[in-house]
């Protein structure tokens, strides 16, 4: 489908606005506030080893953050007590370990309102966690578009610049009802009708269509496959394969 030029026209208007907007902004970062030095929760964490808690009986905790779009299901605080629940689960009385999940909604926030300020805290916040964490499990599933949810994204890359594991899922059944296959990024793309074909090479608008068969971009993929896990299909397999992964490695 091309956009008829009046769209164009009103979209480019948009993005224009948009651009005067940013460096707006950006004046005023520099005369006003001078920037905010950025909290840099990774730099210490490379020497140091790991601190760990403990539970009562003495076995050591593992906190695995789970990350998804399941935040934004309309029982967002149900969705994540299940989630640690189902999560929890996989431990055995005989481990000499525990795994227990951290849910973004964990931390609650003072002064909770629709704005910028609320929306600060809650990334602070869950960097927080992220940072307490010694691993995610994130639900790749596909969000409003062939894609997974970009803040679920970042934050496994996030995990995975603190040099911690990132392990998958796909679950589509609280979002859109039934199970799903993952497919590959090309067949989702072609769901999508952003081509015609699932081995087109390019979308409608001419712009490349990544062909090399991962599930989602490659970076996404990548940052689950180098800790030698598949892609589960529930937060079960990811918290099982974190465990397999704590055994693997001694960790
Ligand atoms: C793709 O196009 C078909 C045919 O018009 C439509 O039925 C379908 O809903 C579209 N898919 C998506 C995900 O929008």
């Amino acid at each position: 489908m091309k956009l008829p030029f009046v769209a164009l026209l009103c979209l480019s208007f948009l993005s224009n606005g948009l651009a005067a907007k940013r460096s707006d902004s950006k004046l005023r970062n520099r005369h006003v506030s001078g920037g905010r030095k950025l909290q840099m929760p990774v730099e210490d964490s490379e020497e140091e080893s790991p601190e760990f808690d403990y539970t009562e009986d003495g076995k050591r905790i593992y906190y695995i953050y789970l990350s998804g779009p399941e935040v934004f299901l309309e029982d967002a605080v149900a969705a994540g007590e299940e989630g640690k629940r189902l999560c929890n689960s996989v431990n055995q009385p005989d481990w000499d370990f525990e795994i227990q999940a951290l849910y973004p909604l964990d931390k609650a926030i003072d002064n909770f309102g629709y704005n910028l300020d609320t929306a600060l805290r809650i990334y602070y916040a869950n960097v927080d966690l992220m940072t307490q964490a010694h691993a995610t499990a994130s639900n790749m599933v596909r969000f409003r578009s062939p894609s997974m949810d970009v803040g679920t994204a970042f934050e496994m890359g996030f995990v995975r610049a603190q040099g911690k594991p990132v392990f998958s899922y796909y679950d589509a059944v609280p979002f859109y009802g039934a199970f799903e296959e993952s497919g590959s990024y090309q067949e989702r793309v072609f769901f999508y009708n952003y081509t015609t074909s699932v081995e087109d090479r390019f979308d409608k608008d001419g712009i490349e269509v990544e062909g090399f068969g991962a599930n989602d971009n490659l970076m996404m993929w990548g940052s689950y496959v180098d800790t030698g896990f598949p892609q589960g299909e529930t937060v079960i397999d990811a918290c099982g394969y974190f465990a397999d992964w704590i055994f693997e490695n001694e960790y």
